[in-house]
């Protein structure tokens, strides 16, 4: 058995032009990616690099023209495998409203398991269950276009949930909410990966959180640039410059310092090692 849920070999994809048979040039080229069980995977990348298309051939949405994805072994290229990968891959969109199809919120979930076939009697347990994790249970009666941001987007990740997939794709969940609302799903999402072990894809723009994955790749124009631990990544700051991106606002704050000569120790990316290496450096210092 593989260690990876999904496998993305040396992808190539074109979307079709208006022509009829027109190819227009490819978004992806040559992408191969591999997400292991059990692991937050962060991908970055500048807007139009190719993040959603790749999400989309994740879950057999789209086929590759050239190369492979699979997950769990299965090609996603098979349309007969099409309902075994959805029930696998669960994917939660950016725009909270495009996901709503229900007018109750625990009808809303329940339309994922519905559709996979799940039993009636089972669908209400996973439609609490799912709400309960993701902190809604107590609006399973509302009507899902009066939440907030973060209150949808939360409710998408419970029909995702409801659905018992072993991997949740969440291609930029955030970008639509305020820092509140940001923080509610950016809490629940590390609660899935961390308390549940499902496996985490998160597409985003922020590096505050890709910083939290166990791994980050970087997509530019279609490829994969870099990809490691967001130590290995976001230390390569001319590389992330060069495709339009940041290191972290800590990351940034550090190579500040160090032009004005204060060499704090290690690469300290978040606020917490901040702290840790500062408390350091005032220690040896003699
Ligand atoms: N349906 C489509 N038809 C034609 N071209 C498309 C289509 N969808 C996306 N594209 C193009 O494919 C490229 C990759 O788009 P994609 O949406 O995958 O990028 P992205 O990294 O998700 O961008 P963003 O950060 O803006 O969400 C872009 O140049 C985009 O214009
Ligand atoms: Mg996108």
């Amino acid at each position: 058995m593989s260690e990876n849920i999904i496998e993305i070999k040396d992808v190539w994809f074109s979307y079709d032009g208006d022509e009829e048979g027109e190819k227009l040039p490819p978004v992806l080229k040559g992408v191969t990616l591999d997400v292991k069980k059990g692991e937050f995977l962060a991908i970055l990348g500048h807007n139009g690099s190719g993040k959603s298309t790749l999400t989309r051939l994740c879950n057999a949405m789209s086929h590759p023209d050239k190369g492979t994805v699979t997950v769990e072994g299965m090609d996603t290229s098979d349309e007969e495998l099409e309902y075994e990968i959805r029930s696998r891959v669960g994917v939660v969109m950016q725009n909270p409203d495009n996901q709503i199809v229900a007018s109750i919120v625990e009808e809303d979930v329940a339309f994922g398991p519905e559709n996979l076939g799940v039993e009636p009697a089972l669908i209400r347990e996973r439609v609490d269950d799912a709400l309960k994790r993701v902190g809604m249970y107590d609006y399973r009666g509302h009507e899902p276009h009066k939440l907030s941001g973060g209150q949808k987007q939360r409710v998408a990740i419970a029909g995702v949930i409801a659905m018992r997939t072993d991997c949740i794709i969440l291609d930029e969940p955030t970008a639509m909410l305020d820092p509140i609302g940001r923080k509610e799903v950016m809490d629940t999402i590390l609660d899935l990966n961390r308390r549940l072990g499902i496996t985490v894809v998160l597409i985003t723009h922020y590096m505050n959180e890709a910083v939290l994955a166990d791994r980050v790749a970087v997509m530019d124009n279609g490829e994969i640039i870099l990809c490691g631990t967001p130590k290995e990544v976001f230390s390569d700051a001319s590389k992330l410059c060069r495709v339009g991106l940041d290191t972290t606002q800590t990351g940034m704050l550090c190579e500040e310092l160090r032009k004005r000569g204060v060499m704090l120790p290690g690469t300290p990316l978040t606020p917490g090692d901040f702290i840790v290496a500062f408390q350091k450096y005032i220690g040896d210092r003699p």
